[in-house]
């Protein structure tokens, strides 16, 4: 039966990261994976986190399983950080999934049972997940302009020129609320505004992906963009993840959100991503649901939520700040300020296949192809080697 059975093309940064594993080099960097890293390099447990679990260990009675849609007060923690007041919560959908990742899927989902075949238009470049999942779930998609040529800043007239003349009315239009990966190029608000505009009147259906929310600005400033579609369009979709902002990582927590015209339509959409989630997975984990929803509940715990994702965001800024300024004192002639521009863990920084290549070759630097660097993976500690590497290679 197996006979025809072709291995799956390799993950490029899975790839690279067990390259780095094998990698002898004293000082060997990675600047390729996907997770936050602290000072000392570590991807830790939060605090807040820790404290929600010694409660839930004293406290919880059961593992039997959770409704379809998860948690009751972890959706509505959720829906609030998500929307604020933006929209009534009698008009979101909404269920807690596996991850973001999970969020995405039953979205996508949903999307291939409830409407006519869209088209899911995607940024040049995305997640490439984002690809894997819509065409897992039969969905074409096709990408529209978001660089500009350096590779490193937004071409908004080139995006909203696409996104007016390409997609069908129906269409779905993936957009990242904050922290692009793998670019770090967001919206500002008033592009945010504007492109809410061409949606509306070209009933174009936003898809809103919300992994990095705080990792941006802070959390409601992350949230703009979202908020700005809602004042346009009156339907959307959201995938959330606490992935990031928790360091929830392994626990998988994320959120799938449909935003229907009215509350009567909501009920329907529930329903159906119910019946979604009942097909793939049955019903959602409660460890990592239940840690923020206990976070959440408690002021004093979401106080030191707040306190740990700023020092998070801060780092990653000063690490920004640190380069920029490392890169100029090792020597780089080409002006590298666009990464403070760029917000998130992740960052184009315009560096060519060759170059990232060189760096790993030569220098034990870790780099994903595309030039795209994890900001998070710096350290005061690598910081100097790295500029200095970088240099080096630069033509
Ligand atoms: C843009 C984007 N969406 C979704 C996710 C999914 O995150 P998770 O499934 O780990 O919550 C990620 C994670 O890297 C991401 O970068």
């Amino acid at each position: 039966m197996f006979e025809t059975l072709k291995p799956a093309p390799p993950d490029a940064i899975l790839g690279l990261s067990e390259a780095f594993v094998a990698d002898p080099h004293p000082a060997k960097i990675n600047l390729a994976v996907g997770v936050y890293k602290d000072e000392s390099g570590q991807t830790p447990v939060l605090k807040c986190v820790k404290e929600a679990e010694r409660r839930l260990l004293e406290t919880e009675t059961t593992k039997t399983y959770l409704g379809i849609d998860g948690l009751a007060d972890y959706r509505r923690a959720a829906g609030e950080l998500l929307f604020a007041d933006a929209v009534a919560a009698d008009r979101v959908a909404m269920v807690q999934t596996p991850g973001g990742t999970g969020g995405v899927r039953v979205v996508a989902d949903f999307v291939a049972a409830q409407l006519p075949a869209p088209t899911v238009w995607v940024s040049n470049p995305t997640w490439e997940n984002h690809i894997n999942i819509f065409s897992a779930a039969g969905l074409e998609t096709q990408t529209y302009r978001y660089l500009d040529g350096s590779k490193t800043r937004l071409d908004f007239q080139a995006m909203l020129d696409d996104l007016s003349s390409k997609p069908r009315p129906g269409d779905v239009i993936l957009l990242h609320a904050c922290c692009h990966n793998p670019t770090g190029v967001d919206l500002s608000t008033e592009q945010w505004g504007q492109l809410a505009g061409l949606l509306a009147e070209r009933r174009l259906l936003p898809m809103v992906d919300f992994a990095y929310q705080g990792f941006g600005q802070g959390l409601e400033e992350d949230a703009a963009g979202l908020r700005r579609l809602l004042a346009e369009c009156n339907e959307l979709l959201v995938a959330g993840s606490f992935s990031k902002n928790f360091g929830l990582y392994s626990e998988r927590v994320g959120t799938a959100a449909v935003v229907t015209a009215d509350a009567a339509t909501a009920v329907a959409a529930v329903s159906q991503l119910k019946r979604t989630v009942r097909a793939n997975y049955s019903n959602p984990p409660r460890h990592g649901a239940a840690i923020v929803a206990t976070v959440l509940a408690d002021a004093e715990l979401t106080a030191l939520w707040h306190q740990e994702l700023s020092a998070m965001r801060l780092r990653i800024a000063e690490m920004r700040r640190g380069l920029v300024a490392g890169l100029a004192a090792a020597g780089a002639e080409r002006d590298f300020s666009f990464l403070l521009d760029q917000t998130g863990m992740f960052s184009y920084t315009g560096l060519t296949p060759m170059q990232c290549d060189q760096l790993r070759s030569q220098q034990s630097i870790y780099i994903v192809g595309s030039g795209r660097i994890n900001v998070a993976g710096v350290t005061p500690a690598n910081l100097d080697r790295l500029c200095e590497a970088i240099v080096s290679v630069l033509e």
